[in-house]
């Protein structure tokens, strides 16, 4: 079993994963092929495999988190390393320490790898540069969240059978996620052919240059698409301010069963979650067959094992030295 993970012959990146900016299409499919030999650790009956023994990792989160930071945690304990989840609403950050104390902190405690989830967009890039252990972005701001987006791949991957040539529909709040803009980044890379739905506030400016198609209107953006993503209207993020009613919005850019069987009939639906049911999502229980949010969660712990693996299983320092792979 471990022999075969060693053998995929991933190709190593890192010594970071800040973004999915640098990720060519062979370290993606790398990533992913990584992926699948650790899906197997779930089903074992000790879902364990010693690679990461010794290592420890730490989660440190400044925005709340159910599926990350525990996907995180089963991920890197399942290969075996010691992990600790630093709550800032629970340490010296409630007393003012900075960031860059804190993360010294955490590394001077003998952490090996960093998982960090911030506000600010740029901060886990920011920590890299100023620490010697390996850092994971867990998502920053309205920036990146790349073991999102590998997740996203890969149950795209395992459910539909391949990537490129696919129809991927991301509907909703495109101007305050990070999701979205690391999923365009990796979609596009792997051939899919990207399509943003969403009313005209909550697309970014700038979004000319960027490789998708926008849509405003949701049958027309769905239609015949082989894949549809719903994103969270990040109400956190002010999204409320750029749409008439949360109502509205759920009428015109809301999925359900009746929206998907005339647009979009043979259609996965992923979302990244928490889902605001009602608003993004309705009556789920109607496309159960075709919803992958559950497969997206149990997909996510082994994607995350391949990322921890890659960066901290060794060889990675040999190979980036000078601290690579930022954008
Ligand atoms: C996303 C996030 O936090 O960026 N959730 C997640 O990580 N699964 C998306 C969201 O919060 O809407």
């Amino acid at each position: 079993m471990i022999n075969k993970i060693l053998a995929t012959g991933a190709p190593p990146f890192g010594p970071h994963l800040l973004s999915v900016s640098g990720l060519s299409p062979e370290v993606l499919t790398g990533i992913l092929d990584t992926a699948e030999s650790f899906l197997e650790v779930g089903h074992q009956t000790v879902k364990k495999v010693p690679v990461l023994r010794g290592k420890t990792l730490v989660n440190l989160f400044y925005e709340s988190s159910t599926r990350t930071r525990s996907s995180f945690e089963i991920a890197a304990k399942r290969l075996s390393a010691d992990v600790i989840n630093v709550s800032p609403t629970q340490s010296s950050v409630t007393k003012g320490e900075s960031l860059l104390d804190t993360v010294r902190t955490i590394e001077a405690l003998g952490a090996d790898g960093l998982v960090i989830r911030h506000p600010s967009s740029g901060a886990p890039a920011f920590v890299a540069d100023r620490l010697r252990c390996h850092v994971i972005n867990g998502g920053d701001g309205c920036h990146q969240h790349p073991t999102q987006a590998l997740l996203d791949l890969f149950t795209i991957r395992k459910r539909m059978g391949r990537i490129e040539g696919l129809k991927v529909a991301i509907v909703g709040d495109i101007l305050h996620s990070r999701v979205a803009r690391s999923n365009i980044m990796t979609l596009a890379r792997m051939g899919a052919h990207v399509r943003l739905v969403a009313p005209p506030t909550l697309i970014p400016p700038g979004i000319r240059t960027w490789p998708v198609e926008v849509y405003h209107r949701l049958d027309e953006g769905i239609r015949g698409c082989d894949v549809v993503m719903a994103l969270r209207l990040q109400l956190e993020r002010a999204a409320g301010g750029y749409i008439p009613s949360v109502s509205e919005y759920a009428r015109l850019y809301g999925i359900n069963a009746d929206v998907l069987d005339r647009l979009a009939p043979g259609a996965l639906v992923l979302h990244p979650g928490p889902v605001n049911r009602g608003v993004e999502i309705s009556g789920e229980e109607g496309f159960a067959d075709r919803s992958a949010i559950l497969s997206q969660v149990e997909f996510g712990v082994s994607v995350r094992m391949a990322v921890l693996y890659l960066l901290m299983g060794g060889g990675s320092e040999e190979a980036f030295p000078d601290k690579g792979g930022k954008e």
